[in-house]
C-alpha cells in the first residue's frame, strides 16, 4: 500500500511544519501591525537582534529551529528575549517555571487564535464552524481526558492496538518465511509509518473507515510532506488540485464516518461518544470530518517518529536490545495475549519507557504558541509587561538541552529516566520535559502515545532478530514528520527469533 511512498524525493527546501509555523507567523502579523505599539513594551525582556528585517526570523525559524533558539538564548546569556517576526513580538522562554505560570494565564495568554487559524486555514473549515468548535472544545476534552487518561477506558483503546499491532506484525512474520532466505529487509520508516498508521486508524476509526478508504494515511503523508505550502497559503485550487484533493479525500471519508456513526459497530467508544456529541451541538459534518483530521494529525505526526528514531537507537546498541528483551522476558511477555499487554506496558518495563522519554527529550521540536489576548504578565516576572497582540513561545529544545535539567544533553542516555534504585540516571520525565504542552490542551494522548511506540517495539525486538543494514542513514535531529521524510533512510533486516 505504501510502495509509491518509498521513491518520494522531497527535495523542496521548506518543509511542511516549518511552513506552518511561518505562515502562523505572517498570518497573526497581520492584525498585529495595527495594534501594536512598539514603543510602550520596555520593561520587559531584550530583543536578540535578527539579520533580515521583518522576516528574517521567520525563515531562520523555520529552516533550522533547534540551531536558532539554542544560538539566541545563549547569545542573551540564557535570559528570556524576544525576537521580531514579521513585525511581531515573540517573547521566548526557556524556563520551566515560566512555562508553568504561562499556562496558567490561559485568559491572557490564549491558544484560540492558532486553533482558528488551524481549522481554516488548514483544514478549510468555516469560520462560524471553526468558533462552535471552540466552543465546544472544554467538553470535548473531557472526553479526550477519560478515555486516553482513564485507566478503564484506555486499556480498552490500547488491548485494540495491540491486536491491531500484533495483527500486522504476524504479516510480517509471513513475509519472512515465504521468503527464499527467510530473512527480509525493510524501511525503517515505512513500517513504523504502515503498523503503527493503520494500527492506530483501526483503533479510533474502525476497520469500516480504512477499508472503505484504504488512501487516508497515504493522503496524510501527501498533506503533511507535500501540500501544506500551496494549502496554508491558500494557492487556489485549480494551481495546486493535488494537496486539496488529498486533504478533502481525507476529510469527506470521515464526514461520511460521523454521518453514519450508529451503524459502524467497529468504531472506538471514544470517537462514538466524542462525536455524537460535537455532532450534538450543530456542528457541520464537514467540520466534523475535520476535527477528525486534526485528531489523526494528533496522534500519528508525534508518534510515529517517536517510534521510529526510538528504534534508530535501540537497533544501534546491542546491550540496549537484549536489556529491552530481558526486561520484557522477565515481565512474562511471552505468555500473555496481545491485550494482556496492558497489563506489561509500560508498568513492568521501565527502561522502555526511559528510552520513550529520553527519545522525546532529544527529538521533540515542539514550539507552544500563545497569543497575548491583552496586556498581562506572568507570576514569575511581575515585573515584565507582555503587550497586547505578541506571540508567546516555549520552544522545548530549550528545556530538553538545558543542561541543570540534562546533564550531557547531547547524548542519548536510555537510562536517563530510569530510577536510580535500577541502575539508572532518575531523571524526572514528569517535571523536566515540556513535550505536550500544557494547559487546557495539555495533550491528552500523552500516555496512549507512550503505549503506541511500547506495543510496536516489544513486538519488533521479541519477535525478530532486527539489524540495521549497513548503509548510509542519518539519526535526524528532530522528530518533525516532514523532516523525517527526507532523510536517509534506515533499512532493517529481520528475520525469525529463536525462542529461548
Ligand atoms: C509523541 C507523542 C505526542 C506528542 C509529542 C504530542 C504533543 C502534543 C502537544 C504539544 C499538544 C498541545 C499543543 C499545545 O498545547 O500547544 C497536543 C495536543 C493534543 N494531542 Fe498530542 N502528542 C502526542 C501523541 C498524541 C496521541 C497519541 C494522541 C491521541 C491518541 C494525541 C492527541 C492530542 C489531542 C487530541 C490534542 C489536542 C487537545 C486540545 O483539544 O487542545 N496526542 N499533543
Ligand atoms: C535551566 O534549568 C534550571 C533549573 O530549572 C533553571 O534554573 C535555569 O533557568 C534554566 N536555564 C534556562 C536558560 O532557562
Amino acid at each position: 500500500m505504501l510502495h509509491s511512498l518509498s521513491t518520494t524525493d522531497f527535495t523542496n527546501l521548506w518543509s511542511g511544519s516549518s511552513w506552518i509555523i511561518l505562515t502562523i507567523i505572517l498570518f497573526v502579523s497581520r492584525w498585529a501591525f495595527s495594534k501594536f505599539n512598539a514603543s510602550d513594551a520596555e520593561k520587559g525582556p531584550r530583543q536578540v537582534g535578527h539579520t533580515i528585517p521583518f522576516i528574517g526570523h521567520a525563515l531562520t525559524m523555520a529552516k533550522d529551529k533547534k540551531t536558532f533558539f539554542m544560538n539566541a538564548l545563549k547569545e542573551n546569556k540564557y535570559q528570556p528575549f524576544w525576537i521580531l517576526v514579521a513585525g511581531r513580538r515573540h517573547y521566548i522562554f526557556s524556563d520551566l517555571t515560566d512555562a508553568g505560570a504561562i499556562h496558567k494565564n490561559e485568559n491572557d495568554i490564549s491558544i484560540r487564535n492558532i486553533k482558528s487559524f488551524l481549522y481554516t486555514q488548514v483544514f478549510g473549515v468555516s469560520k462560524p464552524d471553526a468558533d462552535l468548535i471552540w466552543d465546544v472544545n472544554k467538553e470535548a476534552y473531557s472526553v479526550d481526558r477519560r478515555w486516553l487518561l482513564g485507566r478503564e477506558e484506555q486499556d480498552k483503546i490500547t488491548s485494540q492496538y495491540f491486536r491491531h499491532v500484533d495483527h500486522h506484525m504476524n504479516g510480517l512474520t509471513r513475509r519472512i518465511l515465504q521468503s527464499d532466505g527467510k530473512e527480509i529487509s525493510v524501511d525503517g520508516l515505512l513500517t513504523v509509518v504502515y503498523l503503527e498508521g493503520t494500527s492506530t486508524i483501526q483503533t479510533f476509526y474502525g476497520d469500516t473507515t480504512l477499508r472503505k478508504h484504504p488512501q487516508i494515511l497515504e493522503d496524510m503523508i501527501y498533506v503533511v510532506t507535500k501540500g501544506f505550502k500551496p494549502i496554508l497559503f491558500g494557492v487556489p485550487r485549480v494551481l495546486a488540485p493535488k494537496p486539496y484533493a488529498a486533504r478533502d479525500r481525507i476529510i469527506s471519508a470521515f464526514a461520511e464516518l460521523a454521518e453514519e456513526l450508529d451503524q459502524r459497530d467497529d468504531v472506538s467508544g471514544y470517537f462514538q461518544e466524542r462525536y455524537t456529541y460535537i455532532n450534538s451541538r450543530g456542528v457541520s459534518r464537514k467540520a466534523i470530518g475535520a476535527d477528525m483530521f486534526r485528531h489523526l494529525f494528533a496522534s500519528l505526526l508525534n508518534s510515529l517518529p517517536t517510534t521510529y528514531l526510538a528504534v534508530l537507537h535501540i537497533l544501534q546498541s546491542e546491550e540496549l536490545i537484549r536489556a529491552i528483551r530481558l526486561e520484557l522476558t522477565t515481565a512474562g511477555y511471552n505468555n500473555i495475549s496481545p491485550e494482556q499487554r496492558v497489563e506489561v506496558l509500560p508498568e513492568k518495563t521501565p527502561l522502555l519507557r526511559s528510552v520513550w522519554f529520553e527519545t522525546l527529550r532529544m527529538h521533540n521540536n515542539l514550539i507552544t504558541l500563545r497569543n497575548v489576548e491583552r496586556e498581562t504578565n506572568i507570576a514569575t516576572r511581575p515585573e515584565w509587561t507582555l503587550p497586547k497582540g505578541a506571540v508567546v513561545s516555549v520552544p522545548a529544545v530549550l528545556i530538553h538541552y538545558n543542561e541543570t535539567l540534562h546533564p550531557e544533553p547531547d547524548v542519548f542516555q536510555p537510562t536517563r529516566f530510569l530510577d536510580r534504585s535500577m541502575g539508572g540516571k532518575g531523571e524526572n520525565a514528569g517535571r523536566t520535559l515540556k513535550p505536550f504542552g500544557g494547559g487546557s490542551s495539555y495533550c491528552p494522548g500523552r500516555v496512549f502515545g507512550e503505549k503506541q511506540l511500547m506495543g510496536f517495539v516489544a513486538e519488533l525486538v521479541m519477535r525478530f532478530d532486527v539489524e540495521l543494514v549497513e548503509e548510509e542513514f542519518a539519526v535526524p535531529p528532530v522528530s518533525d514528520f516532514d523532516d523525517l521524510w527526507k532523510q536517509p533512510r534506515s533499512h532493517w533486516k529481520l528475520k525469525q527469533k529463536v525462542q529461548n
